[in-house]
C-alpha cells in the first residue's frame, strides 16, 4: 500500500471556470467533432452504461476492419473488470491493420495530402511528406523487416531521433504485425541494451547521428555500445542522419536505410491481425529499478488514440497538429504519430528543441505551418515563460485553437500565460492528463466544449470512470470535495494489456493495490464542481520534466560506483523542471582515501547516473550522509528525506520508531549547509 498522501497544496478553487472561448467553432473551416457540452454528458454517460455499444458503433464509424468484429467487448458487462486481475477483450473477433488505418485509407482519398511536415534542428531545414509518399516507405521498409525475417509478433528496437523516419519505421513495423518497441533516443547504451534484452528484439533501427539543440550526438555509437551485450541481435538499419564518414559500421550486420529502401517495390500488403494482437512495447519507470515493458494491443490502442485526439483537440482532416513530445515517449507515440494520422490530419515532427536557436523557435514553427493544435508538457513552458514575452509577441499565432498541456500538473500562472500569450485568449487550453499505461487521455476537457480551471485536469474521456479512493482503507470516497488516491473503476478499449513477460507484476502493481481498481499511482482530488486534480504520484516515481523515472532505478545507477554504500533519491520541488532529483549518498568508509575530494565524487556520481541511465536522469543535488533514515525492518523512509528536503523539518512525525533516529539530525544539518 502506498505512504498515506499529503493534504493538497493546490488551491482547488472552484470559483475560477472558465467557459471555452467565444467563437472557438467559428475559427474552425470544419464542422464541430461535438456540438456542445451537453453532447459530452450524454455520450459520456452512453460510454459508462454500456461501453460495449458506445465503443462498438465508434470503432465501426472511425477504423477501417479487414474483418468486421462480432463482439465490441467480451464480457460486455463491465462488473467483473479487474476481478482476479481479468480485463475484457475488445472487438473480438475482428482483424485489422494498424498502418492501414493511419495511411492507406488517406492515400487512397489524396496521395497529395500532407501527412508529416518534418521540421529540422537547423531552422528551414526539413520538408513535407504526403500520404503518397508516406505509403511508398512504409511499405518498402516493410518489405526490408519481413526479408530480414521479422514476423508477426517479433519486437523491433527503434532508437532515433524525432525524424520523418522514425515515424515510417513505426508505421512499417506495425504493417507487419510485429511490435515497435522505442527507446527514447536521450537513453544511454545501458539502458537501451535493458531494454532490448528484455524485449528479445533482433533488429535494430537507427541513425547514424542526431542533431538536437545544434549539438551533434553519437547515436550509433550509442547502439554498437548497447549491443555489445545483445548476441541475438541480428541487424542494423541505420539511417543517414548527418552522413558523417567516421560513424562505426559492421558490414553483414549493419544495413544503410537507403541500400535497403531501393530494393524494394512502393506497395506491400498489410497484415491483418486480431483486435487483440500487440502492437507495441514501451517501456517506462515503475517504483522498482526494473523497466516495465508496457503492452498495447491493436484496435484497442488505435481506438483509444483517434477518438482522443479528435474530441479533446477537435481534429479534422485539414487540420496541423504540432505535439512537441519525443516520439521516445507515449506522448510522441499517440500524439505525434497514431492520433493525427487515424485522423487524416497532418502532423507536426520537430526534430529540435523550444531554445535552439533562440526561445522563439516554438511560434515561428507554428506560424510557418500555421499550426491549429500545440501540445507541450509545462517544463517547455516554463522555460519560455521565463524567457520572456519578447519571444512570443512577434508572432501571429491566430492559426491556434487548441494548446495542450501534459505529462506534469500546470501551475495557474503558466496556464494563464500559455492561454494570454500564446493563445491569445482565443485558444482552448486543455491540460490532459493520462499515462503510458492508459494509451490515451484519461481526464481531459474536450476542446470548444468543456469549461477549464487552471490546474485541473477536468472531467474524464469517454469510457474512464474515475474514482477517489481512500489511500489506506481503499474505500471510495463519494461526492464531491474529496481527496485520496485516483484509481479507475472499469475498462477503457486503449488501457494496457500488461507488462511485457511478467503478467504477475502487472497485477501487483495496477491491480492488487485496490480490489477492482485499476490503481493510476497518482494522488487526486475532486472539487466542488467535481472537477480533478493531479496531486502528484504517490510512490516512488519522480516527474523530472514531464520524463517519468523511478527512484529506485536511479538508486540502481549509484550503486554501480564504486564508492557508494547505499542511497536513497527522492524528489523535490524545481521551478524549471517541476520536480529535481536529489540523491542522498553514504560513501563506503574503508574506500574513502582520507584526502578525497567530496565535490569530484559528487561529479563522478552524476557521471554515473547519465552513464547508466541518460543525462536527463541526472541528479540536481548529491547530498552525503553517514546514514539513512531506517524502520526497523530495514525500509528506507524516503518521507523523512523528503520533508527535510522541501525544509519540513519541523513536522517530520514520531521519528522514535526508527530503528537510527539520530540519523535525522545530519541529515537535517547536511540539508541546511547545501542550501
Ligand atoms: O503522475 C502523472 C503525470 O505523469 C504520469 C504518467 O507519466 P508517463 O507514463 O510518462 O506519461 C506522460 C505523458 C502522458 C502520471 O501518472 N501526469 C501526466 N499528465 C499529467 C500528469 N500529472 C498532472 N497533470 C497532468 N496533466
Amino acid at each position: 500500500m502506498v505512504e498515506q498522501t499529503q493534504k493538497s497544496h493546490i488551491s482547488l478553487d472552484h470559483e475560477k471556470m472558465h467557459a471555452p472561448p467565444e467563437g472557438f467553432f467559428e475559427r474552425s473551416t470544419s464542422k464541430p467533432n461535438l456540438a456542445d457540452f451537453a453532447t459530452y454528458q450524454k455520450m459520456y454517460d452512453q460510454s459508462i452504461q454500456d461501453p460495449a455499444t458506445f465503443f462498438g458503433e465508434q470503432a465501426k464509424q472511425t477504423l477501417d476492419w479487414i474483418r468486421p468484429f462480432d463482439q465490441p467487448r467480451f464480457p460486455a458487462d463491465k462488473k467483473d473488470d479487474f476481478k482476479n486481475g481479468d480485463l475484457p477483450a475488445w472487438f473480438v473477433g475482428g482483424q485489422i491493420n494498424a498502418a492501414y488505418n493511419c495511411v492507406d485509407r488517406w492515400a487512397a482519398k489524396d496521395p497529395n495530402k500532407v501527412a508529416i511536415i518534418y521540421e529540422g534542428d537547423e531552422p528551414d531545414s526539413g520538408r513535407k511528406i504526403t500520404y503518397g509518399e508516406l505509403l511508398k516507405d512504409v511499405c518498402k521498409l516493410a518489405q526490408a523487416l519481413t526479408k530480414l525475417g521479422v514476423k508477426k509478433g517479433d519486437s523491433v528496437a527503434v532508437y532515433l531521433p524525432m525524424i520523418p523516419e522514425a515515424v515510417v519505421t513505426l508505421l512499417a513495423i506495425v504493417r507487419i504485425g510485429a511490435m515497435h518497441s522505442v527507446v527514447f533516443a536521450g537513453f544511454s547504451s545501458t539502458s537501451l541494451k535493458d531494454r532490448i534484452l528484455d524485449a528479445d528484439s533482433r533488429i535494430v533501427i537507427t541513425a547514424d547521428e542526431s542533431k538536437r539543440g545544434g549539438k551533434t550526438i553519437e547515436t550509433k555509437k550509442i547502439v554498437d555500445d548497447a549491443l555489445k551485450d545483445c548476441p541475438d541481435v541480428r541487424n542494423v538499419i541505420v539511417f543517414k542522419r548527418t552522413g558523417n564518414s567516421h560513424v562505426p559500421f559492421s558490414p553483414g550486420r549493419d544495413l544503410w536505410w537507403h541500400d535497403e529502401l531501393a530494393k524494394y517495390g512502393n506497395y506491400f500488403p498489410p497484415t491483418p491481425v486480431d483486435s487483440e494482437d500487440p502492437m507495441f512495447l514501451l517501456y517506462t519507470s515503475g517504483s522498482t529499478g526494473k523497466p516495465k515493458g508496457v503492452q498495447h494491443n491493436t484496435a484497442g490502442y488505435l481506438l483509444g488514440a483517434l477518438l482522443t485526439t479528435k474530441y479533446t483537440f477537435d481534429v479534422h482532416e485539414d487540420d496541423v497538429l504540432f505535439t512537441a513530445g519525443d516520439i521516445g515517449w507515449i506522448t510522441g507515440h499517440t500524439y505525434c504519430v497514431y492520433g493525427p494520422l487515424l485522423n487524416g490530419a497532418t502532423s507536426v515532427v520537430f526534430e529540435g528543441t523550444p531554445a535552439y536557436p533562440n526561445f522563439s523557435r516554438y511560434w515561428e514553427i507554428v506560424d510557418k505551418y500555421k499550426v491549429n493544435q500545440f501540445y507541450v508538457a509545462p517544463t517547455a513552458l516554463r522555460l519560455l515563460k521565463r524567457a520572456g514575452h519578447k519571444y512570443v509577441e512577434p508572432y501571429d499565432l491566430s492559426s491556434l485553437r487548441v494548446l495542450g498541456s501534459v505529462g506534469e500538473p500546470i501551475a495557474a500562472e503558466v496556464w494563464h500565460w500559455y492561454s494570454e500569450n500564446v493563445g491569445r485568449n482565443k485558444a482552448h487550453v486543455v491540460d490532459t492528463y493520462w499515462q503510458t499505461e492508459s494509451g490515451s487521455h484519461l481526464l481531459c476537457p474536450l476542446a470548444g466544449v468543456t469549461p477549464t480551471k487552471p490546474g485541473s485536469a477536468s472531467l474524464p474521456f469517454f469510457g474512464i470512470e474515475p474514482k477517489i479512493l481512500d489511500p489506506t482503507t481503499g474505500e471510495e470516497l463519494k461526492g464531491n470535495d474529496v481527496e485520496g488516491v485516483l484509481a479507475i473503476k472499469s475498462a477503457w478499449p486503449s488501457i494496457t494489456r500488461g507488462i511485457f513477460g511478467d503478467y504477475n507484476r502487472y497485477i501487483d502493481t495496477y491491480l492488487r493495490p485496490y480490489a477492482d481498481h485499476y490503481f493510476s499511482g497518482d494522488g487526486a482530488a475532486r472539487d466542488l464542481d467535481g472537477f480533478y486534480w493531479i496531486l502528484g504520484r504517490v510512490d516512488d516515481v519522480v516527474n523530472v520534466s514531464g520524463h517519468r523515472l523511478s527512484t529506485a532505478e536511479v538508486e540502481a545507477a549509484l550503486i554501480e560506483h564504486d564508492l557508494v554504500g547505499e542511497s536513497a533519491v527522492v524528489g523535490y520541488a524545481d521551478d524549471l523542471t517541476g520536480q529535481a532529483i536529489a540523491a542522498y549518498v553514504s560513501l563506503k568508509k574503508h574506500k574513502l582515501p582520507a584526502d578525497a575530494d567530496l565535490e569530484a565524487i559528487k561529479k563522478e556520481l552524476i557521471l554515473t547516473v547519465r552513464k547508466e541511465i541518460g543525462p536527463f536522469a541526472a541528479p540536481k543535488t548529491v547530498l552525503f550522509v553517514d546514514d539513512l533514515p531506517k524502520t526497523r525492518s530495514g525500509k528506507i523512509m524516503r518521507r523523512i528525506l523528503r520533508k527535510v528536503l522541501a525544509g519540513e523539518e519541523d513536522s517530520l512525525g514520531d521519528i522514535s520508531t526508527l530503528s537510527n533516529p539520530q540519523a535525522v539530525s545530519q541529515i537535517i544539518d547536511v540539508v541546511k549547509t547545501s542550501r
